[in-house]
């Protein structure tokens, strides 16, 4: 009854952003990611006849209460899929710099979801494992698989039809992805509560819903077509849309920074010098810039030289979910 499991994170290229349902996590837009093959969580769950209560260690050290709440909340989902009372002690070590801006939840959730299924006899299929990851965070859903990646928003009630699909694997198709790291970060709006004010109160949500799905499509267009400029134009205009729909939220908000705009504009200098350089953001300040292998090179040399970039990560597209035992 022990399994561990390596999942990797993803960056949006067109975003999810906004929930149906809060509680089975379902997506008001299918969004589209690439998996990244340089951080990942490693997860090991072991579920034990003599347990009185779910442990949690996180980077070798006894997890917060309330972060072992939100494992604990998550496991009872796995055991009562399973039709176990069985309690666990769950180890996760997160590869991921915390500095690097990538929320941990899709790596740790894919993590946590693909292990605590296999150490308790549920099914391993990719869509079984993307709807159960989809219930710890709904971008984990998409880590599951490696490449490109779709999530499905599904139309049912009970989310039995929004999980993720590959549409094309890592080996399909490679470029950078740099992850812009910048100096003096606040405290952000997190994801979750990001998302639902917007539902609420922001007018442009409906603008968001009215333009998303035919971005999705051009970017799964780009994608068959390799066509790098095509991805990285719809990638970076459905950021900004995503987050223009903030400036309208009551009370509104802003993820970005004064640094966040230094780098989207040196991207857009990039561009006009010749070089096809494309920005996106999730729900914070940092900057993931897309660019071809040849020109990441010069692309951090750019980018380096802003006083408010503090290091840059650079990926590729990766693997999705493998399991280590
Ligand atoms: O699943 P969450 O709560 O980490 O939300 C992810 C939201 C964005 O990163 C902004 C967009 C996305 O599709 O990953």
């Amino acid at each position: 009854m022990k399994s561990t499991a390596k999942a990797p994170t993803n960056i949006a290229l067109i975003k999810y952003w906004g929930k149906r349902d809060e509680e089975l996590m379902l997506p008001a837009n299918s969004s589209l990611s690439v998996t990244l093959d340089r951080f990942f969580t490693v997860t090991t769950v072991e579920f034990l006849e003599d347990a009185t209560k779910d442990v949690f260690y996180f980077n070798g050290e006894r997890a917060s209460e309330t972060e072992t709440k939100k494992v604990s909340r998550f496991l009872d989902i796995v055991r009562s899929l399973a039709g176990s009372s069985l309690y666990a002690t769950v180890h996760s070590q997160n590869h991921v710099p915390t500095a690097a801006g990538f929320a941990s939840s899709a790596s740790g959730y894919a993590a946590l979801a693909a292990a605590s299924a296999k150490a308790i006899g549920l099914p391993l299929e990719g869509s079984f494992l993307s709807r159960l990851a989809r219930r710890g965070s709904g971008s984990a859903c998409r880590s599951i698989y490696g490449g490109f990646v779709e999530w499905k928003k599904g139309e049912l009630n009970n989310g039995s039809d929004s999980f993720a699909v590959q549409i094309l694997d890592e080996k399909g198709w490679d470029f950078t992805i740099l992850s812009v790291v910048l100096e003096n970060k606040r405290k952000k709006v997190l994801s979750r509560e990001g998302m639902q004010r917007t539902v609420e109160t922001s007018p442009f949500f409906q603008g968001w819903l009215n333009t998303v799905n035919t971005d999705l499509q051009l970017a799964k267009e780009a994608i068959r077509e390799r066509d790098f400029e095509k991805l990285g134009t719809v990638a970076e205009k459905n950021a900004l849309k995503m987050h223009a729909t903030t400036l309208g939220a009551d009370p509104p908000f802003l993820y970005w920074q004064p640094g966040t705009l230094e780098v989207m504009e040196r991207v857009q200098e990039l561009r006009l010098s010749g070089i096809p350089a494309f920005f996106t953001i999730d729900a914070g300040p940092n900057v993931k810039v897309l660019c071809l292998n040849e020109d990441e090179e010069a692309v951090v040399k750019e980018l380096s030289a802003l006083s408010s970039v503090k290091e840059i990560f650079s990926c590729h597209p990766g693997p999705g979910v493998t399991f280590l035992d």
